[in-house]
């Protein structure tokens, strides 16, 4: 594995719409294993691929303190409530702002070697999915930040 450089805000690649991924390969293992080693060492809860300079749609997100989730295409089914927290982004060091979320999604996504899967998320969990998922749109959180 291998550290990689974090796209830092101003950078156009982290305003671009990503594109499928279409290829499960080990190329793209490789990748979010980088992506895991990158999130731990910049102690981030969550890593998008345009911020490691891939534009298409997949992303790393530590939920239940210590799980990893890998989510590749994904899509929200059903989304309900809302939340507002603090969030942080590794392409945006030292600021955090508070952003309004869904309580709850459910989310569809394929996993590293091409598997379906859906999975119903809540409080943390769902704001970490829903930051790296805007990721893939080209929104970064600052964009969403709660007006003071
Ligand atoms: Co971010």
């Amino acid at each position: 594995m291998a550290i990689r450089e974090i796209v830092k805000e101003g950078d156009p690649i982290l305003r671009k719409v990503c594109r499928e991924v279409t290829v499960f390969d080990a190329k793209l293992g490789r990748i979010l294993d980088d992506m895991l080693e990158t999130m731990k060492k910049a102690e981030g809860v969550g890593l998008a691929a345009p911020q490691v300079g891939f534009l298409r749609r997949f992303a790393i997100c530590e939920i239940n303190d210590g799980e990893l989730l890998e989510i590749i295409n994904p899509v929200i089914l059903e989304k309900s409530g809302n939340q507002i927290g603090a969030e942080g982004c590794l392409s945006i060091p030292k600021i955090y702002k508070d952003v309004n979320r869904y309580m709850n999604i459910k989310v569809k996504y394929f996993d590293r070697n091409g598997v379906e899967h859906t999975r119903e998320l809540n409080g943390f969990n769902a704001r970490v999915v829903q930051h790296e998922m805007d990721h893939l749109d080209g929104v970064l959180f600052v964009d969403k930040a709660e007006k003071k």
